[in-house]
C-alpha cells in the first residue's frame, strides 16, 4: 500500500523522519553535567530515536505575566501534542493566548513580566524547562525555526540578506563559509527569490513584503529545523501572496518532513493548512481536533461563533464577516467558570460555578471544553 502524502506527515515512522541525517557532533554547549544535558546529547546523536514518541508533548503548561495591574493569565493549563511532521493550527481571536504559547514552548517570554508558572514542554524527548540556557539556545537554533507576521522585525536591515541566511547556516550547522553561502543561495532559491546568486548582496528594504517573507522562511529553514512556528505569517500581506506563501511552507513543510505550529485568526487557512486545529479562547484551549472534524462538528460554541464568522463562498463578495457578540475576558480577572460563558447563548447556571473541562466528544482525538455538550449533561443538541 503506498502512503499518501497526508498519512506521511502524521506518521510518526515516516520516511521523512527515517531519511534524517544520522548522527552529528556532539555540540560543545551540551553540558554532560545534567540529566537532561545528557539527554539533549543522546538525542542529538541520535536521530532514529524519535520514531517512538512524539515531537511535542506539552502538558499543564501556564504563563502569567506579572503587571501592576495584576496577573494575566495568558496561557493557562495548556496540554497538547504534535506528531513529527504534523501541522498544527493554533486559532482563536486576538489576545487570546497563541503568541505566549509559541514564546512559551521556546522559552522565549519576556521575563519580567512574564514568567512560566507550570507544566511540562517535552521536545523530541527533552524536557525543555530543564535546559541551561545555553542548550535552549542550541535547540532553538538547530530544531526549531520561526516565522513572524512582520519580518522586518526580525531582519536586520544592516546585514544583505545573503549573510543573515549563511549566518544561520554557518552557526547551527558548521557549515564552512563556502558550503553556507552556497546553501544560502540554494534556499533563496527554494524559497521562489528569482535571481537567487545575484540578490544575496542586497539589503532587507529592497525586497517587497512577500519576498521578505520568503527570506525569513529561508532563514528559519537555514538550520533544518523539526519545528516550524509561524504565527501570523501572512497577515500582513495582500490575499494572492498570502497564498503563494503558505503553499510555500506547506510544500517545504513536505519535503522536509517539518511539523509546523501555525499560528492564525483566519479559520479559512487553518481549514486548507492544518491537520488538526486547537482553537484557543482566553488563554485555554477550548477544543481540539482534526480539522474536518472539527469543522464539520464543532463541540463548543465559541468554536461554532468562530466558525459562523468564516467568509462563505456563496456570500457577496465583500459581504461584513458575521462576527461573536461581545469581548473576550480580561485576563486578570478569570475565576472557576466557563470564560465564554458571558457570551454563550446557551450558558446556565452551571457554566458560572464550575469550570468545563476538556473532555472528549466523539472519539479520543476530538476534546472540547463545555457543559453543554459534555456527554451525560448536554443539553446543546
Ligand atoms: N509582555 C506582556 N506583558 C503583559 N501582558 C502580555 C504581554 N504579552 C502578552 N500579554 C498578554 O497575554 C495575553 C495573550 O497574548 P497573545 O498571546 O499575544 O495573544 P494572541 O497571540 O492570541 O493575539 C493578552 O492578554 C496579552 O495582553
Ligand atoms: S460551558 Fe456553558 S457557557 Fe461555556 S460554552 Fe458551554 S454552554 Fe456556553
Ligand atoms: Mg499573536
Amino acid at each position: 500500500m503506498t502512503a499518501t502524502d497526508d498519512d506521511r506527515r502524521v506518521d510518526p515512522g515516516s520516511p521523512a523522519v527515517a531519511e534524517l541525517p544520522d548522527t552529528e557532533k556532539l555540540p560543545e554547549a551540551v553540558s554532560l553535567e545534567t540529566e537532561e544535558g545528557r539527554r539533549l546529547a543522546a538525542q542529538l546523536a541520535d536521530e532514529k530515536a524519535r520514531h517512538a514518541r512524539k515531537l511535542l508533548e506539552v502538558r499543564d503548561l501556564s504563563t502569567q505575566f506579572f503587571t501592576k495591574d495584576g496577573v494575566v493569565h495568558a496561557v493557562d493549563r495548556v496540554s497538547f501534542e504534535l506528531d513529527y511532521g504534523e501541522t498544527l493550527g493554533l486559532v482563536g481571536e486576538s489576545g487570546c493566548g497563541k503568541s505566549v504559547t509559541a514564546l512559551s514552548l521556546t522559552r522565549l517570554v519576556p521575563d519580567p513580566p512574564g514568567k512560566i508558572t507550570s507544566g511540562e514542554v517535552i521536545f523530541d524527548g527533552v524536557d525543555i524547562m530543564k535546559l541551561s540556557s545555553e542548550e535552549m539556545r542550541l535547540l532553538r537554533g538547530k530544531r526549531i525555526g520561526f516565522i513572524f507576521q512582520d519580518p522586518m522585525t526580525s531582519l536586520n536591515p544592516t546585514l544583505t540578506i545573503g549573510f543573515q541566511i549563511a549566518e544561520s547556516a554557518r552557526l547551527h550547522l558548521g557549515l564552512s563559509n563556502r558550503a553556507a553561502n552556497d546553501r544560502a543561495v540554494e534556499l533563496l532559491s527554494k524559497v521562489g527569490i528569482p535571481r537567487a546568486r545575484d540578490r544575496m548582496g542586497d539589503y532587507p528594504h529592497q525586497f517587497s513584503g512577500g519576498m521578505r517573507q520568503r527570506v525569513m522562511i529561508a532563514i528559519a529553514l537555514a538550520c533544518d529545523p523539526m519545528l516550524l512556528l509561524a504565527d501570523e505569517p501572512t497577515t500582513a500581506l495582500d490575499v494572492t501572496i498570502q497564498a503563494q506563501i503558505l503553499e510555500l511552507i506547506r510544500s517545504l513543510s513536505d519535503e522536509f518532513g517539518t511539523a509546523v505550529i501555525l499560528i492564525t485568526h483566519d479559520l479559512g487557512i487553518a481549514a486548507g493548512m492544518c491537520h488538526r486545529v486547537n482553537v484557543m479562547y482566553a488563554g485555554q484551549i477550548v477544543e481540539t481536533g482534526v480539522v474536518d472534524d472539527l469543522f464539520e462538528n464543532p463541540r463548543m460554541p465559541y468554536a461554532w461563533g468562530l466558525l459562523d464568522s468564516l467568509p462563505r463562498l456563496d456570500e457577496e463578495r465583500g459581504s461584513r464577516l458575521r462576527t461573536i457578540e461581545g469581548m473576550p475576558p480580561d485576563l486578570i480577572h478569570v475565576g472557576d467558570d466557563c470564560r465564554f460563558a458571558p457570551r454563550c447563548p446557551y450558558s446556565r447556571d452551571i457554566c458560572l460555578e464550575d469550570e468545563p473541562q476538556l473532555t472528549e466528544r466523539e472519539g479520543p482525538d476530538h476534546l472540547a471544553r463545555c457543559w453543554g455538550t459534555e456527554p451525560g449533561r448536554a443539553w446543546i443538541e
